[in-house]
């Protein structure tokens, strides 16, 4: 069999990579940091490639890196094609690239096409050009309403909070869907697509294998920018039928290049449907499924929104993906309660999630067990601190503990700037050092899962069946595997399996599993007896027992 240059996949087989890997996100301000400015970089990313080859993941994803004021993280893009002196350079990009691909990890870039930072040329240009000139046509700028123009010329609200317009001197109002540093582009003017399917070529010529496109479902507005009344992801200003012709004409630029280059949009969507919408044949490979992130701890909630997912994509034949957290987020280990339960959850959850099929996505230090931080307001960063909820982002962005019992915690070489936001006491516990030597910490939890999904789940049937009840959720492939995730408070009687995979839990649990109980806040791989294929189920009483 002929092998891709990568050895993971069949250069044969039909399936491309990217419908079942599993991509850890890195966002590279917080990874590592090897030039000691306090700030994560790329060549501490190549540094740490080991110790992604040992987590098992197939495919990384690279928040934006490019030339940024960093008013939003360096999703407020300057230059496109440079990369911002805090991470690096263009040198230290394809090191990493080349070091990342020689260790048969795909690797994708963000690309940020809704808007750019006020510090963009072309924004300058608009700035300097006035009411009407060719610069200006590029973004969206308009008259205001009222006599004297003072008012904003619609009703649209910002998704960080206040308006999405600012005035500039010469009384013209820009459109800001996001902070007032991230102008949006006008996609009715050609040139913005020109510009964007030659960003495009420079990385993909550079060799990325993909894409994960920044607010894929904005780009257009609505014809006369109506005043929004509609639920937010479905306002004049996202989700417009136009945005599938980006898609479609990006779709081509990745077919020109070998390799199944791909890319994955961030599209917020109000229903299941809607997603299937950017997965047509002609359109992106996949679209974030963010479903999972509205499940509360039940199991009827996560049977609703797996088959959900499913049930839609089925009929046009996309691969499915699934997700916890991200860097917008509150860490799943605090969405589900905090604490040892919350991690006990959090585990459960992953391994329930990494039992289906599609590619699911992880956030760096999910794989640690890292809870939300409470930042202290003094230190926030986030731009939407002041406005959403008062708190912002910064709490699930907090620079990750890779070893020693203070703050760095290895994520700075010694004598380094302080990480740009402060690391909690309490992590001296969570390193990855400690992680290592500790056979039931959640580091290599993640990675037995890793292991597992490779060897033995990638190759099962893509059909699930999804079952719930009473707290449990079962999901089957086939005749031979079952996932079954106990969301209930008490420990459940299980019977007829043959095996036990893997469980979220430690050696004990393992063992109980074994003896046919599953406890609370615990999942677990099963294998089912094949001669008799027979399926997991309650005992015939529906028993409770003890744990
Ligand atoms: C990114 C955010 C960013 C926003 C504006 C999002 O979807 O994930 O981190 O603030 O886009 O670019």
């Amino acid at each position: 069999m002929e092998m891709s240059t990568d050895g993971r996949t069949n250069a044969l087989s039909p399936v491309p990579w990217w419908r079942d890997a599993v991509c850890y996100e890195v966002y590279v301000r917080s990874f590592a940091d090897a030039d000691g400015n306090g700030v994560g970089d790329l060549t501490g990313i190549t540094s740490r490639l080991p110790y992604l080859e040992e987590l098992g993941v197939d495919a990384l994803w690279l928040t934006p890196f490019y030339v940024s004021p960093q008013r939003d993280g360096g999703y407020d893009v300057g230059d496109y094609r440079r990369v911002d002196p805090l991470f690096g350079n263009l040198r230290s990009f394809d090191r990493l690239l080349a070091s990342a691909h020689r260790r048969g990890f795909k690797l994708i870039v963000d690309v940020v096409p809704n808007h750019t930072s006020t510090e963009h040329r072309w924004f300058k240009a608009a700035l300097a050009g006035g009411p009407n000139s060719p610069e200006r046509r590029r973004y969206v700028f308009l008259d205001g309403l009222g006599r004297d123009g003072s008012r904003p010329p619609n009703n649209w609200k910002s998704m960080f909070g206040g308006s999405a317009w600012t005035r500039v001197s010469d009384g013209q109002w820009y459109l800001h869907l996001f902070d007032a540093s991230q102008p949006d582009l006008n996609w009715r003017n050609p040139e913005v697509g020109d510009e964007f399917e030659s960003i495009l070529r420079f990385w993909l010529d550079r060799g990325v294998d993909g894409f994960r496109i920044d607010v894929a479902h904005g780009l257009f507005k609505q014809h006369g920018l109506p005043d929004a009344v509609r639920p937010r992801n479905s306002g004049p200003y996202f989700n417009q039928p136009e945005v599938h012709q980006v898609y479609r004409r990006w779709h081509r630029v990745l077919a020109e290049y070998p390799g199944e280059r791909m890319a994955i949009g961030e599209a917020w969507v109000d229903t299941a449907e809607q997603m299937t919408l950017y997965l047509r044949h002609d359109e992106l490979q996949q679209v974030f499924n963010f479903r999972w992130l509205d499940a509360t701890w039940s199991a009827a909630s996560f049977a609703r929104f797996t088959r959900e997912t499913l049930d839609v994509l089925r009929p046009i034949g996309a691969a499915p993906t699934w997700m916890l957290s991200n860097h917008d987020i509150e860490r799943h280990v605090t969405r589900f309660g905090g604490g040892l339960s919350g991690l006990a959850r959090a585990r459960a959850a992953t391994l329930a999630m990494l039992s289906l099929p599609g590619s699911a996505y992880l956030y760096q230090g999910e794989e640690l067990g890292l809870p939300q931080v409470d930042v202290p307001p003094t230190a926030r960063q986030d731009p939407t601190r002041s406005r959403r909820d008062g708190v912002g982002r910064d709490g699930c962005r907090v620079p990750l503990p890779w070893s020693g019992t203070t703050s760095p915690y290895g994520f700075s070489p010694a004598g380094s700037a302080p990480p740009w936001l402060p690391q909690p006491h309490s992590w001296r516990s969570l390193t990855v050092d400690r992680q290592d030597r500790d056979p039931s910490s959640t580091l290599n939890f993640y990675r037995a899962a890793l292991r597992e999904r490779r060897a033995h789940l990638v190759s099962l049937d893509q059909h699930v069946d999804v079952t719930a009840s009473g707290g449990l959720l079962r999901l089957d492939r086939g005749e031979a595997f079952s996932c079954l995730l106990n969301c209930g408070a008490r420990a459940r009687r299980i019977k007829g399996y043959a095996d036990v995979i893997l469980t979220s839990g430690d050696a004990s649990t393992q063992a109980q599993v074994a003896a046919g109980v599953l406890p609370p806040d615990t999942a677990a791989w099963l294998r089912r007896s094949p001669p008799e294929p027979q399926t997991p189920e309650l005992s015939a009483r529906g028993e409770v027992i003890a744990p």
